[in-house]
């Protein structure tokens, strides 16, 4: 059996990252961790804050804090919202840390070793008034693509292109905004990329038939296009310091450092280990790891080809990712989400609103796995209501609400199983193997949809069964029925805990019970666990609705109106 190394793209430590990202790669990575470790198996979920390059500095200046200062709290306000909205993370750590550096240095000397790094001399803008180069998002200006004014020296916020500041028309440096921006000479260092590329293309070909569509296509683009030497240095002060003469002052790109930090993050958190567990059994020679990487479609050429080549460029046997799961985009009514424009939902934000299991399930359903999705009030109010209130949250307090009423607070005894119990079981145990099956296959809309299914089969037992009529006709009858739909009450909660694992929680412990239970996600539905006269109370009330006049306040709040341009039927 293979031991499960799992990565989440690593957030920028630039701000409170919104729904986008918690759905295109967090949270269907802790779904995936979480499902494993319930079926028992061995688990190692990473991730961490990407605090290097331009985007860190330029938050710091613009909170007017240091960068330093500024990623150590940044780190710990994005850390606590995770914990909030139930990320498991077995260690989250930080590509700042001591032991990414070492990493990035060893992986930078080992490509130099074997001659895939270079030295050459690029043209970039100086700006006298800042006394300094300015690389990157450092340069501002008109997109020469769609003509947005304040596009980014790195990519066009607007239109998506992606672009070297030298491209922008009237640049300025995005510091103190002073246009006297002169091209100057600069040494940077590169990496041969494409001299590792049939490495690399082997590579692809043996993996890419267990990836997606959209993730196998963006690497075969790359590959079709030719790779070529990237430049792996930058003109800044913040990041991982360059080891070698001449680039005194100088750090690593942050894309050069960034997905080295999973494995930087591997050994914070073996060095915080009381047992002492080796970063390297997961990492290095780790024949019996499975690792599979999270992110949305933006990450892939990274994580498909860059960060690969370096692995391979370095001739030393490092986990390579068997799978990797992108997603598209999640867009806030048919636009993007924006920061500058006030658009869209904050993950704190999103948290003060409505509890982590809300967003959790919705996010979820709506996932964008095939193409672009669109989030609206609308639709998050839909799901909550139809799904959480009216199917598992109403099912969950009607059962036990029943059954106290009529047998008192404990699993009614009496009857015994028949045909329909048995065909609840059979259901039961079908639905379950599909759900458990659609999430190690990555699909989580599908197991949402399966997970849907199985909460359903509860109402139509209890439909078929009408256990309030047998209450004063076969109070025998009565007592079986709500007791099966008790046991269904937990295989419900122990089967929903990787999607909504607070809710879950709080239905255990009305029921007295502990979750565990690994045989379950194999499909063994058993719905006689719970014996007669186990204690039972109704758990508090699980899901609210969403009413319609909230909607409209939650347009107007986070934008969305049609003032911004979207229908008023969303
Ligand atoms: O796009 C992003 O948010 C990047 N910070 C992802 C980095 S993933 C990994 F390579 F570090
Ligand atoms: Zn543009």
């Amino acid at each position: 059996m293979s031991r499960h190394l799992v990565t989440s793209a690593l957030p920028y430590i630039n701000g409170i990252k919104h729904l986008g990202n918690l759905v295109g790669s967090l949270l269907p990575a802790d779904v995936y961790a979480r499902l494993l470790r319930a079926c028992g198996e061995e688990v190692l979920f990473i991730c961490g804050t990407d605090e290097h390059g331009t985007p860190a500095e330029i938050a710091a200046h613009e909170a007017g804090t240091d960068v330093a200062t500024y990623c150590a709290a940044m780190h710990e306000r994005q850390a606590e919202v995770y914990r909030r909205l139930g990320i498991a993370f077995d260690h989250f750590g930080r590509t700042s840390s001591a032991q990414n550096r070492t990493l990035t240095q060893h992986f930078y000397r080992a490509l130099d070793a074997l001659g895939l790094v270079v030295e050459g001399e690029v043209r970039q803008f100086y700006s006298e008034a800042d006394r300094r180069f300015l690389p990157d998002r450092y340069v501002v200006g008109t997109c020469p693509h769609c003509g947005y004014e304040v596009a980014r020296g790195d990519q066009c916020e607007r239109c998506s292109a992606v672009l070297d500041p030298q491209d922008l028309l009237l640049p300025r440096s995005a510091l103190s905004g002073a246009t006297d921006l002169e091209a100057r000479p600069t040494r940077h260092l590169f990496f041969e990329v494409d001299k590792v590329s049939e490495e690399v293309e082997r590579w692809i070909g043996a993996h890419c038939g267990q990836w997606s569509r959209l993730v196998s296509s963006t690497a075969h683009k790359w590959l079709r296009e030719g790779l070529k030497p990237r430049c792996i240095t930058r003109d800044l002060k913040w990041g991982v310091d360059v080891p070698r003469p001449g680039f005194e002052g100088k750090v690593f790109y942050v894309w050069f450092d960034a997905p080295v930090g999973y494995i930087g993050a591997t050994r914070e958190w073996s060095d915080l280990d009381p047992a002492g567990r080796d970063y390297r059994t997961w990492w290095f020679a780790a024949a019996d790891v499975e690792y599979v990487q999270f992110m949305a479609k933006d990450n892939l050429p990274f994580h498909t080809i860059f960060f690969p080549a370096m692995i391979l460029g370095a001739r030393e046997p490092w986990t390579l990712p068997a799978r990797i799961k992108g997603f598209h985009w999640l867009n806030y009514y048919r636009d993007k989400f924006s920061t500058s424009r006030r658009r869209g939902v904050f993950l704190d934000q999103a948290l003060d609103l409505y509890p982590a299991d809300y967003w959790r399930y919705a996010l979820l359903s709506i996932a964008p796995e095939s193409a672009d999705a669109e989030f609206t009030w609308e639709t998050f109010a839909a799901i909550v209501n139809k799904d959480l209130v009216g199917i598992i949250g109403n099912f969950v307090q009607r059962v036990l609400a029943l059954s106290i009423r009529g047998f008192g607070p404990a699993v009614p005894s009496g009857g015994r199983p028949g045909a329909a119990e048995d065909r609840l079981a059979a259901d039961a145990r079908q639905t379950l193997k599909a759900y458990a099956s659609e999430i190690r296959r990555l699909e989580f809309r599908g197991a949402i949809r399966a997970l849907r299914q199985l909460w359903s089969l509860g109402n139509l037992y209890l439909d078929r069964r009408a256990p309030w009529a047998l209450l004063h006709q076969d109070r025998q009858e009565a007592a079986l029925v709500l007791r099966t739909a008790i046991n269904l009450i937990r295989v419900f909660a122990t089967a929903s805990s990787p999607i909504i694992p607070f809710s879950a929680q709080r239905v255990l412990e009305a029921l007295g019970v502990q979750g565990d239970d690994p045989a379950l996600f194999r499909g063994e539905a058993d719905l006689g666990r719970i014996g007669p006269g186990h204690p039972v109370s109704v758990p508090p009330l699980l899901f609210q609705r969403i009413p319609a006049e909230a909607i409209g306040l939650l347009r107007q709040a986070y934008g969305g109106t049609e003032a911004d341009g979207c229908p008023a039927d969303g």
